[in-house]
Order: structure tokens, then C-alpha cells, then sequence
């Protein structure tokens, strides 16, 4: 069980959930209603589900490949913690994990 917490773009609101090993960061955020939408579903072909992982959790994450690297150059609001939601699988080790929304939201096309 990995302890997820949310915190929103502005930092005024932070979402604890538990999450069972073996979930999806990208899931675990939608079933706790953040704002990534996460359009490819985790085929890596978006960027939509760009997070800001907490500086004391990042390195504790498995490296992001050349490709998700590549795909974060062009997410907004990249910073060096910045990662795919899709790409984070929760493990039984990590005890918690605190991510946050970036500054903006793309969906500047509607649903
Ligand atoms: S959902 Fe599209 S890259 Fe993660």
C-alpha cells in the first residue's frame, strides 16, 4: 500500500488515497478525480498526464526512459521532478508518494 497524496496546482488542496501496489499513478489520480486526463492512456503518446513528483519522493522513483523524457520536453510547466503519470507503477516499497498538479491543465480543445 502506497500512500498518494495530491496536491492541487495552486497548493491550496491536498487528497491522500491509499493505493495498492501494482496501480497506475495515472489511475489512482482519476479515481480521485485530478485533472489529468491522461488522453492516450498510457500509451505515451500525449503528456496530458504530466505530474510534479516532490523532490524527497523523485529519486526514489524508477528513472523515466528516453522516451518519456522526450515526451515531458513537450508537456507546460515541465520541472526537473516533472514525470508521466502512466508511467509510474506504485510499488509495495514506496511507503508514500506526494505529486502535484502542474500550472496548467492542457485542454485547451474541450471534451
Ligand atoms: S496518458 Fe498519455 S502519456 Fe500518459
Amino acid at each position: 500500500m502506497t500512500k498518494v497524496t495530491f496536491i492541487s496546482a495552486n497548493g491550496e488542496h491536498r487528497s491522500t488515497v491509499d493505493a495498492a501496489a501494482g496501480q497506475r499513478l495515472l489511475e489512482v489520480a482519476q479515481s480521485d478525480g485530478q485533472p489529468l486526463e491522461g488522453t492516450c492512456e498510457g500509451q505515451m503518446a500525449c503528456s496530458t498526464c504530466h505530474v510534479i513528483v516532490a523532490a524527497e519522493d523523485f529519486g526514489r522513483l524508477p528513472p523515466a526512459t528516453e522516451m518519456e523524457e522526450d515526451l515531458l520536453d513537450l508537456a507546460s510547466h515541465v520541472t526537473r521532478y516533472s514525470r508521466l503519470a502512466c508511467q509510474i507503477h506504485l510499488d509495495a516499497a514506496l511507503e508514500s508518494l506526494t505529486v502535484k498538479m502542474p500550472g496548467a491543465v492542457r485542454n485547451m480543445q474541450g471534451r
